[in-house]
């Protein structure tokens, strides 16, 4: 079958985007959820109701034990990063509070907090360098000049692969009185998250992406006395229904609604699966995006955009090339050869101003469990030609 014809690729290089393909326990869970854990956990007293909350619980602990969060209760289950970053930003500012923002965010955080700014809360937004970095010292400085609620950062960028110092940034966000607020759909999984060494008050991930469980599935840390505002009200597991408000206990309180059982399941697996295996598919990864990246580099014309080589980063890396457009180059890419690959602004417009590519775009790859170093031959064998043809 030539390559246009194939929905599969041949080489998925799309992690930042989502994890493809998935571990096998994470299958198998999925699987079971859907064949033996069909009761509405939370919702009865007999047995497969039962197995299913037991199996939400058992996911949940195995989440918290891998993210360093001591209560697992203050861990809630969203349906992604986006819904995670939504409940900690509206759920947390109110009109009148002033936020201070990095600029490499991701829509995930850059429109709720536009909708925020509609409501009369100020944004005060940090510039990254040319390598998407922000400079604690900028933050500090911000920060320092009015009274603020909150910093709000990424962990990892979706574009440039840039690790922020999110650790330094809840320190100064606490020496001044404000929360730290964290977008961690790309450090999940990619880096080794300990949330409690972190420091941060609400960090939201992301399930399907370096975490490496299915779609449709994300994680919210809220540290214990941060409360939120509820954004969606409904039925719970935990009793109380004659009552119209909202439970006070986590997670109920902010998980109304049927649970996506095997999302979660699955998203369970997955973190066993990362306890047991992350360190070794870390250090994989990086070695895998270092060739990409160098690679990228011998090749003329092409610029890579983030720190340089040696500088650690997530397994992302995007590149310019000075005369063939990158929406072009991923056609190709997936046409000719069967690279998943993803071009344009990656849903990520102030990252792309910040290091100067939001008129040109660039073309994504993306790392991750199932890359291999033929992946990355291929790939850039194909750059290559693309480019010289
Ligand atoms: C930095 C960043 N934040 C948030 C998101 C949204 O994550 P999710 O797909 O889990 O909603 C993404 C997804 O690309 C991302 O890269």
């Amino acid at each position: 079958m030539s390559a246009d014809k194939r929905a599969v690729p041949v080489a998925y290089l799309d992690h930042g985007a989502t994890s493809w393909p998935k571990p096998q326990p994470v299958i198998d869970a999925v699987v079971r959820a859907l064949t033996e854990l069909g009761g509405n956990p939370g919702r009865g007293a007999y047995a497969m109701a039962l197995d299913a909350s037991r199996a939400i619980f058992e996911a949940r602990r195995a989440c918290a034990q891998l993210l360093g969060v001591a209560d697992s209760r203050d861990l809630l289950f969203q349906s992604g990063c986006t819904a995670g970053c939504n409940l900690m930003l509206k759920g947390t500012l109110k009109p009148g509070d002033r936020v201070v923002v990095g600029s490499m965010e991701h829509n995930a955080v850059a429109r709720p907090l536009a909708h925020l700014a509609r409501l009369g809360i100020e944004i005060a937004v940090v510039k990254a360098d040319r390598t998407g970095l922000i400079d604690p010292d900028d933050v500090e400085r911000a920060v320092r000049q009015e009274p603020t609620r909150a910093v709000v950062c990424q962990h990892a960028s979706n574009l440039t692969g840039t690790i922020q110092l999110v650790g330094d940034l809840a320190d100064i966000a606490h020496e001044h009185g404000a929360i730290m607020l964290v977008d961690g759909a790309q450090g999940v999984g990619h880096l080794e998250v300990d949330i409690a060494a972190l420091g941060v008050d609400a960090y939201a991930a992301s399930g399907h992406k370096g975490m490496l469980g299915p779609q449709g599935v994300g994680l919210l840390y809220l540290a214990p006395g941060l409360e939120a505002d509820v954004q969606i009200e409904g039925g719970t597991g935990a009793g109380g229904s004659e009552s119209l408000e909202m439970p006070a206990e986590r997670p109920d309180r902010y998980e109304a609604g049927t649970a996506n059982t095997p999302g979660i399941v699955g998203l369970g697996a997955a973190a066993g699966f990362l306890a047991g295996e992350g360190a070794a598919q870390r250090d994989l990864e990086a070695d895998l995006a270092r060739r990409l990246h160098e690679g990228i580099l011998g090749i003329e014309g092409f610029r890579v955009l983030g720190p340089p080589p040696g500088v650690p980063r997530v397994p992302i890396v995007s590149a310019v090339h000075e005369r063939v457009d990158g929406d072009r180059i991923a056609f190709v890419l997936d046409r000719t050869y069967g690279i998943a690959a993803r071009a344009g602004l990656h849903c990520a417009p102030w990252a792309h101003d910040t290091v100067g590519t939001f008129e040109c775009g660039a073309v994504r790859f993306g790392v991750g469990w199932g890359t291999t170093g033929a992946h990355i031959e291929l790939a850039l064998r194909a750059l290559h030609e693309i480019v010289s043809s």
